[in-house]
This record gives C-alpha cells, sequence and structure tokens, in this order.
C-alpha cells in the first residue's frame, strides 16, 4: 500500500522563508486549488493521502518533505535547518509512527532538512547546504548505516534544498541541475541533465514507475516522454513561489519492510 502524508497551505504562506529568490504575491485560492489538485493526483496514481492541517504559525508547513526521511525500515524526524520551521515536525512525527516501528528524532543540535534528502537503491544522498550540516548526515548516517544503507554528501549551491537540484527518476538514474549540485557524486548513475531554461525541473516525484513534474516545466516533461518515462503534471507555480518543488509537498512511502 502507497501513502502520502500533505499539509494544507496555512493563510499566512506568503511570510514563508526564501533564500535564493525575491518575494512575489502568492494567490491564496490559486495556492489552495493547487494543492487540491497535487492531492488529488497523488490519490489517481494510488496513493492513500493524509492531509494533515495547516498550522499557522509554520508559514513553510506545507512543505512536509523537509520534516522527515521514510525508508522501508525506518523513519527520520529531521531537527531542520531553519529555526523559525522547528516546531512542524511533531504531527509528522506522530502520522508516521503509524506505519514505522522504528521513527528516529535527530538531536536539535543537528541540522538537516527532508529535502536534503534522496535515496537511489541502497545510496542515500545528503545535500550539505544552508539548511542541512556534516553533523546532521552524521547523525542519519548513523542509523542509516544500521540498516545497510550508504550516505553520500553533495554539495548543494544556488538552490535551497538537494531535491531541488537532483531526483532519482528511475532505478539508476538521476534527474539533474549541474549548475545547482556537485554533478561529480553521481557519476556511477546515468545523468539526465534539465534543459538550461527549465532549472527547476530536476525535483521530479517518483510513484513507482511513473513520474510527476511541474505543470511550468513542459520542455523537461517532453524530455522524459521521449526517453519512454510516464510523466504526469501538475501545477505548482504559487509554491514556486514560496521557493519550493513538487517533492516537498509530500511524503510518499510503501507501508513498511
Ligand atoms: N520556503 C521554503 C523554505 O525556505 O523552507
Amino acid at each position: 500500500m502507497l501513502y502520502a502524508i500533505t499539509r494544507s497551505p496555512a493563510a499566512n504562506m506568503a511570510n514563508c522563508l526564501l533564500t535564493h529568490m525575491e518575494r512575489e504575491p502568492i494567490n491564496d485560492a490559486r495556492a489552495r486549488e493547487q494543492h487540491d489538485a497535487y492531492r488529488s493526483l497523488l490519490a489517481e496514481l494510488g496513493a492513500e493521502v493524509m492531509n494533515l492541517p495547516a498550522s499557522e504559525e509554520h508559514p513553510d508547513a506545507v512543505f512536509v518533505e523537509d520534516n522527515a526521511f521514510v525508508t522501508p525500515e525506518f523513519a527520520i524526524i529531521a531537527p531542520m535547518g531553519a529555526d523559525n520551521r522547528r516546531g512542524e515536525q511533531d504531527v509528522v512525527h506522530d502520522a508516521l509512527a503509524q506505519f514505522r516501528e522504528i521513527v528516529v528524532r535527530l538531536e536539535d543540535a543537528a541540522r538537516l532538512e527532508g529535502g536534503d534528502i534522496f535515496m537511489a537503491g541502497r545510496e542515500i544522498f545528503v545535500g550539505l547546504s544552508t539548511r542541512s550540516d556534516e553533523r546532521g548526515l552524521r547523525a542519519l548516517a548513523e542509523v542509516a548505516e544500521r540498516h545497510d544503507y550508504r550516505v553520500t554528501a553533495v554539495h548543494v549551491t544556488g538552490c535551497l534544498h538537494l531535491s531541488t537540484g537532483a531526483s532519482c527518476v528511475a532505478e539508476g538514474t538521476i534527474l539533474l541541475n549541474p549548475d545547482w549540485v556537485d554533478a561529480r557524486r553521481f557519476q556511477h548513475y546515468r545523468c539526465i541533465e534539465t534543459p538550461q531554461d527549465e532549472p527547476w525541473a530536476a525535483n521530479a516525484l517518483r510513484i513507482g514507475e511513473l513520474l510527476v513534474l511541474p505543470a511550468e516545466c513542459p520542455k523537461t516533461a517532453d524530455m522524459l516522454r521521449a526517453e519512454g518515462f510516464i510523466v504526469h503534471t501538475t501545477p505548482i507555480s504559487e509554491f514556486a513561489k514560496a521557493e519550493a518543488g513538487l517533492t516537498c509537498m509530500s511524503i510518499v512511502f510503501e507501508s513498511g519492510a
């Protein structure tokens, strides 16, 4: 069984953190419509969607991916790297505890966000970014290596999280923007680069053999279709203004190992 945890956007999402972007007005009604469409697509693709209530104290809490990282064997609750996002994770912890016997809260002194983590087979890539540091990486590695995962650091520059600039789109294949992530760390994978004019397109959500891309990145969607991928798209323009991508809006996982 496939599950997806999502969280409704807060009324004050416009007060979100921005690191590499200028603030632009966010259309709240459109954001809600886009979130509804996103959840509907996840359900159509076979996920049981658990939508958590918005947190009005945390304008970025809709980006639920940052709060946790889930493998078949365990879940990690991220300590978060942005101080004013700390506290978002409590409800996500409670939701994940229904699905994993091992749910580990990493020490508060570590800095790590789920958007800086993705898995490709038994390898877990961790972005060293403005939000995640070596201490966070080591804390994650301590848990992951006990379950036979290899953890690899990737330097991230120019974008917020590792997942903004790279994602695993199939067994052994990484979609990436080499301007934002250190592509040398993926040299043992087949790498597909995003078109120069769609730098945000590397953030693809993989659901089994299917991919979901932002509707705002049509060139990348067509490029991947031409390679044989089945690609769905959904609009996320209002969330992109909050410096977030498609994967940030959910935690997708199978029922436990
Ligand atoms: N606005 C997304 C973040 O900064 O975490």
